[in-house]
């Protein structure tokens, strides 16, 4: 594929001034199609779908409708309503935990790498519900640890009701062998729930095929808009979790002393909807449709070869995770000892343009349990990034080390 040709279709690729845009990890860029249909919306169509049944009214139930079934395809889900519309993958994330029905011990299952998105809604429950959160350390490499986490799965015996684990860790960009530890949750009774806010926008991820029960992935990530994510759940289990928004469009009917609630996706889809995003979000997957998600796997990798090669002999600097870059997709964290993260993010930028992301990552627990408060300097790739851009990050990193250190 020539991905190259691609930065055409992202205004802030072309033109004057353009960054070297390496925060993807954070959020991506928009291609003009996705914009576009935003700006459709307000000036074509601006009205209320799933209700109002005037012409704007039914061009956005359709156009919605769609966004839902181009989803559904491109993450492989047998039925287009198994796709709810969330603000986010953190909304998604807790829609699963606080929509599912807890009994006081039982134990969830995540990784020593989460996201706080999908580590505090368990903290919470912990608190309030009594759950049991158990967290598998990874070997000392971050890598998955197969032997501890089986061995999680037997201790937890019959109390293990879910496997909550990041597909690819925002800290690290290290992949974890989901199909293989569904396969174990499975035997052991349990659900699995994946957090794939970092491997739908850079991977082939079928929920089939990794035979999964719930996935939650960001919009914003997958070059569509800002305030948008997505739930997956198996037809059947989304039917059997309560909504943690109730109100209009989440009941079929109401009484003054009854809601009778509606079926998924609508109980989950509360209040009236960011419809733009909607629609934008199928303009969004329209658009990642059209790549090889191997061959944009496989360019990340290269690129992330050249940035490792770099940075990993620079003195006090050390990447998390194995040195193989293969094992890190397009993510390359790296702590920086006596260096303060921030600050060199913002000379980065200043010096060459080189937008990269600082600090913690929302991934608190790991840091503070390696005791590197500072947190590290993440660059992380896509598509349409290209190898002047991540020369350009590792020439000027070592230019500001030798500078400051
Ligand atoms: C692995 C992971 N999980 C969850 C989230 C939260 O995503 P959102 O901002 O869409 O809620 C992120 C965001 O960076 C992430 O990287």
């Amino acid at each position: 594929m020539d991905f190259n040709k691609l930065r055409d279709d992202f205004p802030t690729l072309t033109g004057d001034n353009v960054p070297a845009y390496l925060d993807n990890a954070c959020v991506t860029l928009k291609p003009q199609s996705v914009i576009n249909t935003i700006h459709e919306y307000y000036t074509q169509t601006p009205g209320c779908g799933g209700r109002s049944v005037h012409r704007y009214g039914t061009a956005v139930s359709k156009a919605v409708r769609d966004a839902r079934v181009t989803l559904g395809t491109f993450l492989g889900a047998n039925d287009p309503n198994e796709i709810v519309f969330t603000r986010n993958a953190t909304h998604s994330l807790n829609q699963i935990a606080h929509g599912m029905s807890w009994n006081k011990g039982d134990v969830v299952l995540t990784t020593d790498r989460e996201h706080n998105s999908n580590l505090v809604p368990w903290l919470q429950l912990e608190q309030e519900q009594g759950i049991d959160h158990r967290v598998v350390k990874s070997h000392d490499n971050n890598m998955f640890d197969m032997e501890a986490f089986e061995e999680a799965c037997s201790q937890a015996g019959d109390k293990l009701r879910l496997v909550s684990m990041s597909h690819v860790g925002n800290l690290d960009g290290i992949s974890i062998p989901i199909k293989e530890i569904t396969k174990v949750a499975h035997d052991h009774g349990a659900l699995v729930s994946v957090d794939g806010a970092q491997s739908t926008p850079h991977m082939n991820v079928d929920v089939q095929n990794l035979d999964i029960d719930f996935l939650s992935f960001s919009i914003h990530k997958m070059c569509g808009p800002s305030g948008m994510g997505g739930l997956w759940g198996r037809y059947e289990l989304l039917d059997e979790l309560r909504t943690i928004q109730s109100g209009g469009q989440t009941v079929s009917a109401s009484t003054y002393d009854k809601a009778t609630w509606a079926k998924p996706p609508a109980r989950f889809e509360g209040g009236l909807g960011n419809f733009s995003g909607m629609m934008a979000t199928g303009a969004a997957i329209d658009y990642l449709s059209k790549l090889d998600m191997n061959a944009v796997h496989e360019h990340e990798i290269k690129l992330n070869r050249i940035m490792t090669a770099g940075v990993k002999d620079l003195p006090g600097l050390s990447i998390i995770g194995p040195e193989d870059a293969s094992k890190r997709g397009g993510i390359c964290s790296i702590l920086m000892e006596g260096l303060p993260a921030h600050d060199v993010a913002i000379l980065l930028d200043e010096a060459a343009g080189v937008m990269v992301r600082s600090g913690q990552h929302c991934v608190h627990s790991w840091f503070d349990h390696h005791g590197h408060q500072q947190g590290s300097l993440r660059a992380s790739a896509y598509f349409y990034n290209t190898e002047e851009e991540v020369k350009l990050f590792a020439d000027t990193l070592t230019e500001i080390v030798h500078t400051l250190g």
